[in-house]
């Protein structure tokens, strides 16, 4: 249901809920295409733009209204680990919480799928960590740079005798490079301040983006990455741009069914799509 309109400059998209203009501000842009071809690009993505607006907006619908997220005071990596019955708190952050099992299910099931070498990054809870487990690998490498949860991890893996856990601890950042390759990746990792909240989850394409080179070079041909998306149904883009500056193909998922309380403050929707990029 939109009415549009277009010049040689501009293209104008309103819905009954929001209204899109786009100015061409230099000729230069697109100019050496024929105007027709200019003119079908341009319109494409406007277009895609406005079908996305609406979709969050029927997402928005039926779902939970979400809380605000207070700043964070102290680096995540030293703070202290609060963890109440069904979430983990660090630095008054909402870290990880129950509800995202099934999410984790599906990212466990992907990172698994070869049983080989796994490594994940971040321990949180151990929801996906009992998971990988539970799917079955030959060896499972965890990293955790919270040492109050790192050793909530050393205990994780006491009671895991038989399996061949490797429990390293620091930031994957300080500790990737001395681990060697893999056959998959879980990487579920939180912001240890506002510095990395504001570059990683506000600016860049995907929270993911800052571990994809290093993820790159530590996994071996055809092994596989899952991590947290924070995309509702389908890939951004910018997303998968991002994704295929490293990895030969990426395969989608979509979990639904995920219900969030209403005071989370970092997802709202009711579905997260899940991604297997194959390097
Ligand atoms: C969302 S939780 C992981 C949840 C986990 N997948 C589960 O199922 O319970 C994020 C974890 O990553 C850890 N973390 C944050 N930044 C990290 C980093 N740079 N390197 C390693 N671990 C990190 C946090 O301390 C926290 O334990």
């Amino acid at each position: 249901m939109t009415n549009s309109r277009m010049s040689s400059t501009d293209v104008v998209r309103s819905t009954p809920h929001v209204a899109l203009e786009l100015t061409w501000v230099s000729d230069d842009y697109l100019g050496r295409l024929h105007p027709d071809l200019r003119r079908f690009a341009v319109r494409r993505l406007v277009d895609d733009t406005v079908a996305d607006l609406e979709e969050l907006h029927a997402q928005a619908e039926h779902t939970v209204k979400g809380e605000r997220r207070d700043g964070i005071v102290e680096d995540l990596t030293g703070a202290a680990v609060r963890r109440d019955g069904d979430q983990l708190v660090i630095s008054g952050q909402q870290v990880m919480q129950d509800w995202e099992r099934p999410l984790m299910a599906e990212l466990s099931r992907i990172a698994a799928r070869s049983h080989g070498d796994v490594l994940e990054v971040g321990f949180g809870m151990g929801i996906s960590a009992g998971l990988l487990q539970q799917e079955g690998v030959r060896s499972h490498t965890i990293i955790e740079s919270n040492p109050e949860v790192a050793e909530a991890a050393r205990k994780w893996k006491s009671e895991h005798p038989d399996s061949d856990i490797r429990i390293v601890e620091g930031r994957w950042q300080d500790v990737i490079e001395t681990l060697g390759e893999f056959d998959g990746v879980l990487f579920d990792t939180y912001p240890a301040n506002e510095r990395e909240y504001e570059q990683y989850v506000v600016r860049d394409a995907a929270y993911i983006q800052h571990f994809l080179p290093s993820a790159a070079a530590h996994m071996r041909p055809g092994a596989v990455l899952s991590y947290y998306t924070m995309e509702i149904d389908s890939l951004s883009r910018r997303h998968q741009r991002a994704l295929l500056g490293y990895f030969r193909s990426i395969e989608l998922s979509v979990v639904s069914g995920l219900a969030p309380p209403p005071d989370c403050t970092y997802w709202w929707a009711d579905s997260m799509a899940a991604v297997a990029a194959v390097r």
